[in-house]
């Protein structure tokens, strides 16, 4: 079993003027098998309480995976990344690249989320873009190759089986 904090980025959200589908949707993809989510926040576009919610999810709740959802676009208010990024402790690129390159093949939009995968301790934390169809393109193309990587981040598999 894996924990998880999912973190909806919205200021319409937060705000209670819109519905927050893609924090649902996050929550709907994980099999209940594998995951169990201990936190569901959603937080408006502001970066030091994303940063704090971030690490409030690691470093107290110890969730092995934190979900986010919006905030990665070129709005000015967009400011996931660089949240996430000021509480990184190690890149992890390849999951943002995979999650691009596999939505590049739906949208070209999709060169316009500037989301990042990083980690921070023991926590893998990958921003999702905002909308539940982005949602459910970029989380059900990593969803299968998550477990391996957080089996290896939590020391529960070593080599690589080839
Ligand atoms: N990725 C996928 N797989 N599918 C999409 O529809 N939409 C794109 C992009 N990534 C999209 C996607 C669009 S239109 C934008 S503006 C960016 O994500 C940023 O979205 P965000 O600001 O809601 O995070």
């Amino acid at each position: 079993m894996f924990t998880v904090g999912i973190v909806t980025l919205s200021d319409k959200g937060a705000a209670g003027n819109r519905e927050d589908l893609s924090g649902v949707k996050i929550k709907e993809m994980l099999p209940d098998d594998l995951y169990q989510v201990l936190s569901y926040r959603i937080l408006p576009d502001e970066q030091k309480e994303i940063e704090q919610e971030l690490v409030r999810l690691s470093d107290e709740l110890h969730c092995d995976l934190v979900l986010t959802t919006g905030g990665t676009g070129f709005s000015t208010r967009d400011v996931t990344p660089e949240a996430t990024m000021q509480v990184a402790e190690r890149n992890a690129p390849g999951i943002a690249e995979a999650i691009r390159a596999y939505s590049m093949t739906i949208t070209r939009r999709a060169m316009l989320s500037r989301g990042v995968s990083v980690i921070r301790g023991k926590t893998l934390i990958i921003n999702l873009p905002g909308s539940p169809k982005a949602v459910e393109e970029s989380l059900g193309y990593i969803l299968d190759t998550l477990t391996h990587g957080l089996n290896i981040l939590l020391g529960r598999e070593g080599e690589c089986a080839r």
